[in-house]
């Protein structure tokens, strides 16, 4: 990247789709991997409230705060320079009414840095959506499979009801969203939403055909302990790398290599 970095807008997500530019996003959770991200250059990057599994250990996106979420955005806030930041509003801090969700949301722009907020819905949020447009606060909307309503759906299912999905983006869309992600449906579902829609979708489980697509990084560096949804690809091997160099550091403590002379004071 050159040293003159131009800020992603949610204008040039739109652009993008415009041009056939695939956007690529990423999760991110603190300052150090937000930065090796946005180096790279990716478009988007997502504190997202996968955090509340990945990083904190839970068995669901539900138990995490807006406290901590705030928390974690302020260090990817601070470490990125290039990508769009969007933060995912946690459960129920958007589900309270229209006020409190600026109230949340407006916390997330003016304590993190961040420039977008996510939240999970279509249709039963345009209200809540159009509320945090009209105070300036972008929203990237979540249809398909919504993690916080897994309890309500039953699981984490493939979700196949086209009608739905199609009403779910549009009153996104009509709401004022800058774009949507599509997460587990069908990819000729998802091909067919992303054709009727003028905002960008990024998929996650939901095909080649969207105009974006966003993973997990942990799911990406091949992180992840026990189940790994099957839409997910692992581009490395880092828990084996981990695990590797923390073998190695143990048996060098127990044979007294390390610290060998090179590590140590005169
Ligand atoms: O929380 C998250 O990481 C997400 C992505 C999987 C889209 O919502």
């Amino acid at each position: 990247m050159s040293s003159e970095v131009k800020r992603i807008t949610i204008l040039k997500f739109r652009a993008m789709k415009a041009a056939g530019e695939k956007i690529t996003m990423l999760t991110a959770y603190d300052h150090a991997m937000a930065g090796l991200l946005d180096a790279v250059g990716v478009e988007g990057i997502l504190v997202g409230d996968s955090m509340s599994m990945v990083v904190q250990g839970h068995p669901n996106t539900l138990p995490v705060t807006l406290d901590e979420m705030i928390y974690h955005a302020e260090m990817v806030g601070r470490a990125v320079h290039h990508a769009l930041v969007v933060v995912d509003l946690p459960f129920p801090s958007y589900h309270l009414g229209k006020y409190r969700a600026v109230e949340s949301a407006g916390r997330i722009l003016k304590e993190t840095r961040c420039q977008a907020v996510k939240l999970e819905g279509g249709t039963a949020q345009a209200e809540v959506i159009e509320a945090l447009v009209s105070a300036g606060i972008p929203v990237m909307a979540h249809c398909g499979l919504r993690p916080q309503s897994v309890h309500q759906l039953g699981g984490y299912k493939v979700q196949r009801n086209e009608d739905q999905l199609l009403a779910d983006a549009q009153a996104a869309q009509a709401a004022g969203a800058f774009a949507v992600v599509l997460e587990c449906i069908p990819a000729d579902v998802a091909a067919r939403l992303t054709e009727q829609l003028e905002i960008p979708t990024i998929g996650i489980g939901a095909g080649a055909g969207c105009d974006g697509q966003i993973l997990v990084t942990n799911d990406l560096l091949g992180l992840t302990s026990g189940y790994v949804p099957r839409f997910v690809k692992a581009y490395a091997d880092i828990k084996t790398v981990i695990t590797g160099a923390v073998t190695s550091f143990r048996e060098d403590v127990r044979s007294g290599k390390f610290p060998a002379p090179d590590q140590s004071f005169k």
